[in-house]
């Protein structure tokens, strides 16, 4: 039977086999950093392979409201025409910025250094989301942050003559990082922030791409402020936290073999492929090469018999979008996995910690729950039944694995989120049914 969508509903059924080759969307987090980057540059920034998921639209909207004019030239493709260092405008309504926590907290880095009064708004997910994480460092910075008790959004950003600051962040979050660093380039001087752990680094690849003098040195990354900006072009790799769907779909269902190309390997966002790889999982990096400053490769995968384990400390936060999968995959390990120092999944779009626990134990898991990760027990047997997304397009994908290994087929409300991230991810899973 065919998998079929009934309003915002999907049914995913059990499959034997998977088999085919595709490129994965586009990285989320580059797309974004692209157009913001592009936006505060002097002259053309052209983006190919730019993901048009709805996060990424919220961040375009956003900055096509501060004046700053933004094309799109193809299917996939957009054109930004840089308004330079202190080019944006004061947007005239509030911004909203839907689904999308990365837009809201690296743009109020930009918003900090703006010498206007600008809202941002999301919705009821991102609206619940630690906003306090990115507010206490611009406040540091000088700028004037306000939100709803707690620093909730809409946060209002009245920003201007920012200083630089040395910043110690207390989670490891690219997000956090991020924020400060865009906003180092509104101030004169150095800005320093050094973190717990290494988080993606994308904004750092980018910035220096664009012209900014940015330094790393272990865990910490210095920018220097008023840097000369220039647009460039910008291929984006694809997206490891959406091919990674594919890559335990292949693992987990018997008798699979998959190709995905051009996915981003950046080392710091490889921990699935290294705990996949830990727990017997079959991958092959394969055509490995550098894309606009970033390793892509093709991934190889092939149907695996995966043994648990132990995984917790930097390597999470290295997967910290791919928790919850691979959760979904120790189930079907030989061997109990405890996965630890993930409370941050607590934060996400969702409680992807409880979700997590709650959705698996519906499907017939055996699942503890702990504060800061959960114990799984492995050795198969998926039933299968009904489950809830929480709007939560992570979690919504994840299901859509487990119905594929599912004794009878999984039934996923809610699935309208999946659009934040992979526009597309249906009919890709299915293309590669045999
Ligand atoms: C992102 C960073 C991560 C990740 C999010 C995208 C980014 O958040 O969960 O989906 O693009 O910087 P944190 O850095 O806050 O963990």
């Amino acid at each position: 039977m065919e998998d079929y969508n009934m309003a915002e509903k999907m049914i995913v059924h059990p499959r034997s086999s998977l088999k085919g080759e595709f490129q994965p969307p586009a990285n989320k987090s580059i797309s974004h950093r692209a157009v913001m980057i592009g936006a505060i540059s002097e002259g053309v920034t052209e983006i190919e392979n730019f993901l048009t998921s709805e996060d990424c639209m919220a961040t375009i909207k956003a900055f096509q409201s501060m004046g700053v004019q933004v094309e799109r030239t193809g299917t996939n493709s957009v054109k930004v025409h840089g308004a330079g260092l202190d080019g944006l405008k004061e947007p005239g309504d509030v911004m909203d910025m839907g689904n999308s926590g990365t837009s809201m907290r690296l743009i109020s880095g930009i918003l900090a250094g703006q010498p206007f009064y600008s809202i941002m708004t999301g919705d009821s997910s991102l609206r619940s989301r630690p906003m306090n994480r990115i507010a206490d460092p611009l406040r540091l910075m000088g700028a004037q942050i306000y939100g709803r008790e707690g620093d909730l959004a809409p946060i209002t950003i009245l920003g201007g003559n920012l200083k630089p600051i040395h910043y110690q962040t207390p989670v490891a979050s690219a997000q956090i990082k991020s924020c400060i660093l865009l906003a180092g380039l509104f101030a004169d001087g150095e800005t320093v922030v050094t973190e717990p752990a290494g988080s993606r680094d994308h904004t750092e690849r980018m910035l220096g791409s664009f012209g900014a003098e940015v330094a790393s040195h272990n865990l910490t990354r210095k920018v220097e402020g008023r840097p000369k900006l220039t647009g460039h072009k910008v291929s984006v790799t694809g997206d490891i936290s959406s091919a990674a769907y594919f890559l335990v779909a292949a693992m987990l269902c018997r008798d699979s073999e998959v190709v995905l190309k051009n996915v981003g390997v950046n080392p710091t966002r490889d921990g699935i492929l290294e705990a996949l790889k830990n727990m017997g999982g079959q991958v092959l990096l394969e055509n490995y090469r550098e894309e606009s400053g970033e390793p892509v490769a093709d991934l190889h995968v092939k149907s695996s018999q995966l043994k648990g384990g132990n995984f917790g400390g930097d390597l999470i936060v290295r997967m910290i979008d791919e928790v919850p999968l691979l959760a979904l995959a120790a189930t079907q390990a030989d061997g109990e996995t405890h996965i630890r120092d993930a409370a941050e999944l607590r934060v996400k779009e969702s409680n992807r910690i409880a979700n997590t626990v709650s959705e698996l134990r519906k499907l017939g898991a055996q699942v503890e729950e702990l504060d800061d990760g959960m114990i799984i027990a492995g050795g198969g047997g998926l039933k299968g039944g009904e489950c809830e997304s929480y709007g939560d397009h992570r979690m919504a994908m994840s299901l859509a694995v487990a119905g594929l290994i599912s004794e009878d087929g999984v039934e996923i409300n809610d699935v309208e989120c999946v659009n934040t991230s992979f526009p597309g991810f249906w009919r890709m899973l299915s293309s590669l049914y045999t």
